[in-house]
């Protein structure tokens, strides 16, 4: 294998169900990178605003809230599928942020610049902790401008349904397939038309379609990129 910085972030941004948090999980483990899913600090905010009642549209409330949380992530506790430990104010709340009702809200949620603009700052201080795989929306456009490796995430809207509906099958629910789909498509549009740090590709992204490919497939295709990538950064001596 080529030689690989001691520090690099590989940044994966891209719609929900494009397969990001499966791929960048095992991404990491290929290059002995820590995995970090940004998507579970806004679940996690907008957890604790359904807890507070505070409405998905109050913008400085959220913002407040967002700034004084404290949301830790860390290694997995136990073998429950969880890719990690989720905790507000000491509480495990990894499984409730995939709840109905925080998918549901959101992206109203995050799409608050102050509600951007207080997590910010912790994201970038993860993101430049060492050998990073990071996930999310923004990260190669504002998060981590300068990440080594850029990869934006593409499937079809019907397919990545498709893959939700599996997976809640999967966990032993009756999913209604249409709900899946519009669901998805609301949050897409919210994601992508926001003003602050919108989903969408860097300039210098590399665009990978998984449509219709295996999930080891996806990864072998972004592990080839990085190693490209990163073996050009240890070459030019780049600071890491
Ligand atoms: O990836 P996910 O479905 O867990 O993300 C949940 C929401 O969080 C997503 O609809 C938009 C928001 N999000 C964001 O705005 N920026 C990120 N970097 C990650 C997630």
């Amino acid at each position: 294998m080529t030689e690989i910085p001691g520090r690099f972030t590989i940044a994966i941004d891209g719609p929900a169900g494009a397969g990001k948090s499966t791929v960048g999980e095992r991404l990491a483990k290929r290059l002995h990178a820590v995995y970090f899913d940004t998507g579970v600090l806004y679940r996690a905010v907008t957890l604790a605003a359904l807890r507070r009642n505070i409405p998905p549209d109050d913008a400085d409330a959220l913002a407040e809230l967002a700034g004084k949380l404290v949301v830790a992530v860390k290694r997995p506790s136990c073998d429950d599928g969880r890719q990690s430990d989720v905790l507000i104010d000491g509480e495990d709340v990894t499984w409730e942020i995939r709840s109905a009702s925080v998918d549901h809200n959101v992206s109203e949620v995050s799409a608050h610049p102050g509600v951007r603009a207080a997590l910010l700052d912790a994201q970038r201080r993860i993101g430049r902790s060492g050998r990073v795989v990071m996930v999310g929306r923004d990260i190669g456009t504002a998060v981590l401008p300068d990440a080594e490796v850029k990869i934006y995430l593409l499937a079809s809207l019907q397919e990545r349904a498709r893959r939700r509906y599996e997976q809640l099958r999967f966990a032993g629910s009756t999913p209604d397939f249409d709900d899946i789909l519009e669901e998805m498509r609301r949050r897409d549009t919210i994601d992508s038309e926001r003003a602050a740090s919108p989903l969408r590709p860097a300039a210098d992204a590399v665009l990978v379609d998984t449509d219709g490919c295996s999930i080891d497939d996806v990864v072998d295709r972004i592990a080839a990129i990085a190693e490209v990538r990163l073996g050009d950064v240890v070459e030019a001596g780049q600071p890491t």
